[in-house]
């Protein structure tokens, strides 16, 4: 079994040779705790899970099940990478889980921040539940938990355990590879796992997805909005060299229509709000500062691809006093 607790003298993962030695350990540590049996791993597309996913693969092949559910709120692109990642090229055994009716049936109307919160993390750890009841002889739980995770919860900031909550007769060993590793060591050894690049130095993206980035009551065409507008920033700072620059970047779409004008007629649309900062650590952030040409062709490409929306506004707001999300 791999080691609980990070050695306070171990080598920070920084080059390929250190991750390959990581890789290599965690395999036999990974075949000797398993044996013959079976795991199952939620499969969000982050970072980490992609990650304990690629390393089980990697150990055990066919003796992991990985469960994606789409949950409906994932950005454009996202369940279609999980599957040609894990299911055409790793050849893993992926059980993809198209829940977006019943998530989005369950959220609307729903118009307070932490409902919207609780309903997506409940309706997550349910769906989950029901595709592991349909599976025979699953004894192990792999989980991407990182060492940060272990230091917050020892000190009671936050409660670690991703896929935590399973019902009460649901019990498994859990399976954690990468649970003494910092975030930037976590994505040297997924790289040296043939992850791909955008996978694994992927912005961060909070658990109810674009939930948060649709404020209030979510609508199918607000969330769509929200996606497309997404997509299209993301291209677009991809092509001007600021993805790997800014932290983190998105669209939100609030709930709130204005008066504009497309080809000669009057139109009452959605507006969309772009938001890029800086930060190390999420507790204080700064806006970063888009050359105004950028901003300009992004107003165009937005309001011209995108259903439903006519302006496009940017957020100044530093952490303090906005909060990155807006909800
Ligand atoms: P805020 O909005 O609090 O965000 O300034 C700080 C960082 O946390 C992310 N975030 C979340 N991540 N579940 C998550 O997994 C959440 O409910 C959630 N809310 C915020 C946010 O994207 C930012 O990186």
């Amino acid at each position: 079994m791999g080691m609980d607790r990070r050695p306070e003298d171990m080598t920070r993962i920084t080059t390929a040779e250190l991750a390959d030695a990581f890789i290599e350990e965690q395999i036999g540590a990974l075949r000797e705790q398993i044996g013959d049996r079976k795991v199952l791993l939620a499969l969000s597309g982050g970072v980490d899970s992609s990650v304990v996913a690629a390393l089980l693969i990697r150990a055990v092949g066919d003796q992991l099940t990985c469960v994606h559910v789409n949950h409906g709120l994932l950005r454009k692109g996202e369940p279609e990478q999980v599957i040609a990642v894990f299911r055409d090229q790793m050849k893993a055994n992926l059980i993809y889980v198209d829940a977006t009716d019943r998530f989005l049936n369950k959220l609307a109307g729903v118009s307070d921040p932490e409902k919207k919160r609780k309903i997506i993390g409940g309706e997550f750890i349910e769906v989950f539940a029901e595709e592991a009841r349909k599976l025979d002889g699953i004894e192990f739980l792999a989980q991407g938990t990182i060492w940060p995770d272990i230091l917050e919860s020892e000190k009671g900031i936050k409660a670690h355990h991703n896929a935590g909550g399973l019902p009460e007769d649901m019990k498994f060993e859990l399976v954690e590879p990468v649970k003494i590793l910092f975030k930037d060591e976590v994505r040297v050894v997924g790289e040296r796992l043939g992850l791909p690049s955008n996978m694994v130095y992927r912005q961060p993206f909070p658990g109810p997805g674009l939930g948060v980035r649709c404020p209030g009551a979510i609508t199918r065409d607000r969330l769509e909005a929200v996606r497309e507008s997404d997509a299209i920033l993301r291209e677009e700072f991809e092509k001007n060299g600021l993805a790997g620059k800014v932290w983190q970047y998105f669209t939100v779409v609030p709930e709130f229509q204005s008066t504009g004008i497309r080809d000669g007629r009057r139109t009452f649309e959605w507006a969309v709000i772009i938001r890029a900062v800086n930060t190390k650590d999420a507790m204080t952030a700064e806006v970063e500062n888009i050359p105004f040409e950028l901003m300009q062709h992004l107003v165009k490409r937005i309001t011209s691809e995108v259903a439903g929306v006519n302006r496009v506004l940017y957020d100044f707001t530093p952490k303090p006093s906005g909060t990155i999300e807006f909800e």
